[in-house]
């Protein structure tokens, strides 16, 4: 990318951010909208980065090392260290745009922990699959695998985006199609070998991986809103608004389609309780939606 941004640039479709309508923040003033856009989207990117490093690399390593107790053939270690170098390379490309829209249009990244974040997903597993860290770790990174979030097929799709952006997340959609087969095919290798006492563990807390692995990270949000020159008060409730609601609900169901599927195929639901802890999380077809409980912000 050269040169500075025309002012009109969109750094993100305006419909996937979720407090983009709400009230409070159309009466913002038109620049520091601007600013929002272009903050959500270094939101995206920084999270992106710190997860496929933090989270998806971390299990990606084991599988790769050979340090999981499966018996994996060597193919299936080679394509682990595969999906880790293109983990490491959308981090990378992530932090690189970041820094290429951060220098172009003068509005500056705000200072992002993830570690809040990974404490809350982390605590799932040692919370439902207390002494098995390895397996929670496993179990995580298939979720998030194959969670097909519509940022990846939205973005490029949008014409109005900044190009280098569409170009990016195109790139990366292509990437996650293949990881997510292969996760898919990992889960069953990783699940046929599990003995029974803890598939029926396992069952029980992969509704709660799947809801934790849907749940936005709004520290960063609440901080971009307050920058943009919302008061404490009105933060708090553009964000119950924009993200506690049946429409996220729905649209969190709907990312799970495909794990919940695989799940199914491979008789998880069948044990007992399963089908349960899937319904009471919101994640089946009919049953009463239950928002993800997102991180405070
Ligand atoms: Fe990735
Ligand atoms: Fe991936």
């Amino acid at each position: 990318m050269t040169g500075p941004l025309d002012p009109a640039t969109r750094f993100f479709p305006p419909h996937l951010v979720p407090y983009w309508s709400h009230p409070l923040v159309r009466e913002l003033p038109d620049r520091r909208r601007h600013e929002l856009l272009a903050r959500h989207l270094y939101h995206y990117l920084t999270f992106t980065a710190h997860f496929e490093t933090r989270v998806v690399n971390r299990a990606t390593e084991r599988i790769a090392d050979g340090r999981t107790g499966l018996a994996l053939p060597a193919a299936v270690r080679l394509d682990a260290y595969r999906i880790y170098c293109d983990e490491g390379y959308h981090a990378l490309f992530s932090l690189d745009l970041v820094e290429q829209i951060a220098a172009a249009t003068g509005i500056p990244p705000l200072p992002y922990a993830f570690d809040p974040f990974l404490r809350q997903l982390d605590g799932i597993g040692s919370e439902l699959l207390p002494g098995e860290p390895l397996l929670a770790q496993l179990l995580q990174v298939v979720v998030v695998e194959t969670l097909v979030a519509p940022v990846l097929a939205e973005v490029p799709a949008d014409p109005a985006v900044l190009p280098v952006v569409r170009d990016v997340v195109r790139d990366h959609a292509r990437d996650e199609g293949h990881h997510h087969v292969y996760f898919s095919r990992f889960f069953e290798r990783l699940w046929s070998d599990l003995p029974t006492p803890l598939k029926r563990r396992a069952a029980r807390s992969l509704p709660e991986l799947i809801v934790a692995g849907l749940a936005p990270d709004l520290r960063p949000v609440g901080a971009a809103l307050t920058v943009a020159g919302l008061g404490a008060d009105a933060v708090r409730q553009v964000i119950a608004d924009s993200y506690r609601t049946r429409r996220s609900a729905a649209a969190s169901r709907s990312t799970a389609t495909h794990t919940v599927r695989l799940f199914q195929d491979a008789g998880v639901l069948e044990l007992p309780g399963a089908t349960e802890a899937f319904a009471e999380a919101g994640l089946l077809p009919g049953t009463p939606d239950r928002p993800a409980p997102p991180s405070e912000p």
